[in-house]
């Protein structure tokens, strides 16, 4: 057993954790190339927390431990900001950008000058204050002259270093400006544009739709909801950005925009993707239709672009207005949007029962697609919006992805425009609606309902549910129409013959689709745990139950504070499951899948105790076997796996490549085992499966 680290080793292992940490932040978040996986990157970061709770005074303000996200703030302490953050004036046509030319070169009569473009990030500003290399402070624009001190929720940003360093020459990042960025300035406030992208924008609200919550309306408002969320953990868990285009106060000077743009690169801050040099006016204007055709490119809302002056020394002489500089202006694109007749409001069923209105627009073409139909979000949003079917409406693309509904032309209205009751929308589909409080959707309470039906059997024949081959979507939906199945139970009564009617199904795959669900029957227990389709039951909660109770039965008796105690379980999803095998239909179903021969329990070799009360912990990758099927051997005899090394753990099985676990492993004195050492405690070479080659484990 190796020794304890005493404190100078630690130490020296957490400054050497720290700098990989960050340089594979920096290699990841902001240069798009990662060197390692995302489970060799948590393992790096979970040494790095057990290090610092074990040697707290080893804990520093940059460590990349502090993104996570601290405890709730009460409120956001108020910050005069050093130099104060201006605005852009803007302008929608070409014909002021050549005006706004002619006074810079009045202005500054025959001095030469030239000019950067670059995108206008869609985004909220922020300013961060960095010194001697370390980030101190994160303050919000608030009025220009005041902002909100938004530290902690701008540590969780990965691309955002917790100190400047300088990338290796090598970096594709630095281009020039090598000598103004050699050192770091003992003050650099940096401006620039935290920002969510559209993907993560769309998967948030998405989320938030089926959580019954309000989405958010663009990706502007969610990033600026989310900077001003007191909780950091919940802005950890946000898609945030940032991108840097500017200096507050700062000790360094730097001859051009250009210049300035290549040192904060160098420092490892994210700048722009694009910007263009550009010697006049009129390769502006050029260059701004090439950035307008770029627009849907960006991973960011991008409204316009930013024309600067390049050299800095000539700030001065232009001056400012209150309002904004006389060196810069912002070029802003129309907004994409167009007006259609809105022809009927329909509901849409989300995977978990969610119930959302929705546009059906007459078509109409906008930002290169045919828009056809426009989410409507909720009850509430119609309401707000006076949203009625027959309507003129303006639709925009929201964050580019989702078309919305902003508003209604009501200057065209007819008098015929007929407003939409959901909830009577609902019953004309034989649709029951319930609200949970709390929530602003309506959802439905029928698993029967045929669209309700298709989501819960397409999700009973996932791939981690019962993986029934040959049953997607499109199977679930013939059956469901042809009114052969009901529920997944009747899944197991389908004969061959029945499928032979259907559209599209001949012998071998009526064949198939048979052996496929007949083989479903024989799944480990955890499957069809996940695959009843128990509210907040995803497949590790389904695993932890399968582990702690041999059989249905079991379960079914176990009331909320057994569940609860179940690693994993908390009190949500403990009522969740005693609410679902209260109801009887659900106890009915369970009956009927078990008359069917769908396995219940435990299988016969889980029921071997022979690992009982052992945990593994599976590193590096096996030649015979994925982590996966590891697991399942290690579980069918009774044992548990675990994914981190602790004290409790009784053996590290680790294969090739093994990473810090095993130096853990090592560290605690746990017995290791390597693939062939495994395989002998399992007696044997396991059984081999269809799939072989190999599977990163950690
Ligand atoms: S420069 C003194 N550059 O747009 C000039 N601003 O409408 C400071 N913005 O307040 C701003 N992208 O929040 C600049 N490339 C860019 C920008 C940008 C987005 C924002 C910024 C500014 C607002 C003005």
């Amino acid at each position: 057993m190796s020794a304890p680290l005493n404190r100078t080793e630690a130490r020296k292992e957490t400054e050497k954790l720290r700098a990989e940490i960050e340089r594979h932040n920096r290699l990841y978040y902001v240069e798009a190339a990662p060197e390692i996986s995302d489970r060799d990157y948590d393992a790096l970061l979970k040494r790095l927390e057990a290090l610092e709770t074990q040697f707290p005074e080893l804990a520093t303000p940059d460590s990349p431990t502090r993104r996570v996200g601290g405890e709730p703030l009460k409120g956001f302490e108020n910050v005069r900001h050093t130099v104060p953050m201006i605005s852009l004036a803007n302008t929608y046509n070409k014909e002021e950008l050549v005006e706004f030319d002619g006074r810079v070169k009045k202005l500054l009569k025959e001095t030469p000058y030239s000019y950067v473009l670059e995108p206008k990030i869609d985004g909220v500003a922020i300013s961060l204050r960095y010194e001697n290399g370390l980030l101190v402070r994160a303050v919000t624009r608030g009025d220009g002259t005041t902002g909100d001190d938004v530290t902690a929720n701008v540590r969780t940003i990965k691309s955002i270093p917790l100190r400047l360093s300088k990338v290796d020459e090598a970096s594709s990042l630095v281009k020039s400006g090598r000598d103004a960025a050699s050192t770091i300035p003992a003050v650099l406030e940096v401006r620039g544009e935290v920002y969510m992208t559209r993907k993560g924008f769309a998967a948030l609200n998405e989320e938030r739709q089926e959580a019954g919550l309000e989405p958010f309306a663009n990706p502007r408002n969610a990033c600026a909801g989310s900077l001003k969320q007191l909780d950091p953990k919940i802005v950890a868990a946000r898609p945030l950005d940032a991108l840097f285009y500017g200096l507050g106060e700062c000790s360094a000077d730097f001859a051009t925009h250009q210049e300035m743009l290549n040192a904060l690169a160098h420092y490892g801050l994210r700048i722009t993707p694009k910007h263009w040099p550009c010697p006049e006016i009129s390769e502006v204007l050029e260059k701004l239709d090439v950035l307008q055709n770029m627009r849907h490119d960006f991973p960011f809302e991008m409204d316009g672009g930013v024309i600067k002056v390049n050299q800095r020394d000539l700030y001065e002489p232009l001056g400012s207005t209150a309002k904004s500089p006389r060196w810069a202006v912002a070029y802003k694109y129309e907004p994409e949007q167009a007006e259609t007749l809105l022809k009927e409001i329909t509901i849409q069923i989300g995977r978990t029962g969610v119930l959302t209105p929705v546009a059906e627009l007459e078509p109409v073409q906008l930002a290169g697609t045919v828009v056809k139909r426009a989410t409507l979000h909720n009850e509430d949003e119609i309401k707000r919006k006076d949203i009625r079917v027959g309507d003129r409406v303006i639709v925009e693309k929201a964050g580019e992805i989702i078309p919305a509904v902003v508003r209604v032309v009501t200057e065209k209205r007819t008098g015929k425009e007929k407003p939409f009751d959901m909830q009577a929308a609902c019953k004309a589909l034989g649709i029951n609606p319930v609200k949970i409080e709390g929530e602003v959707a309506w959802r439905i309470d029928d698993l029967h309902h045929p669209a309700m039906l298709k989501r819960w059997l397409t999700h009973f024949a996932s791939r981690n549910g019962m993986d029934i081959e040959g049953l997607g979507e499109s199977i679930v939906e013939l059956l469901v129409d042809a009114g052969l199945v009901k529920g997944p139970a009747d899944l197991y009564d389908l004969k061959k013959q029945q499928l032979l009617g259907l559209e599209g199904f001949k012998e071998k795959k009526a064949q198939n689709l048979i052996d496929g669900i007949e083989a479903s029957k024989s799944r480990p227990f955890d499957r069809i745990l996940f695959a009843l389709g128990i509210r907040h039951v995803g497949s590790g909660s389904a695993r932890v139950l399968a582990q702690n109770f041999p059989n249905i039965g079991k379960l079914m008796t176990a009331d909320v504070q057994t569940l609860e105690e179940l690693r994993d379980i908390g009190p949500v999803v403990g009522k969740s499951i005693c609410d679902f095998f209260q109801t009887s239909e659900n106890r009915k179903l369970i009956e009927r899948l078990q008359a069917a021969g769908v396995n219940f329990e435990q299988t016969v070799q889980a029921a071997s105790d022979e690992f009982a009360g052992l945990t593994f912990v599976l590193t590096g990758t096996m030649e015979s076997m994925s982590r996966d099927e590891a697991g399942e051997q290690i579980r069918a005899r009774g044992g548990s796996v675990s994914s981190s090394v602790s004290k409790n753990t009784s053996y590290v099985v680790a294969g090739e490549k093994a990473g810090s676990k095993l130096t853990k492993a090592e560290e605690l004195g746990i017995k290791v085992l390597d693939e062939a050492a495994f395989l002998k405690l399992l007696g044997g070479k396991p059984e081999q499966k269809k799939k072989t080659g190999q599977i990163d484990m950690f």
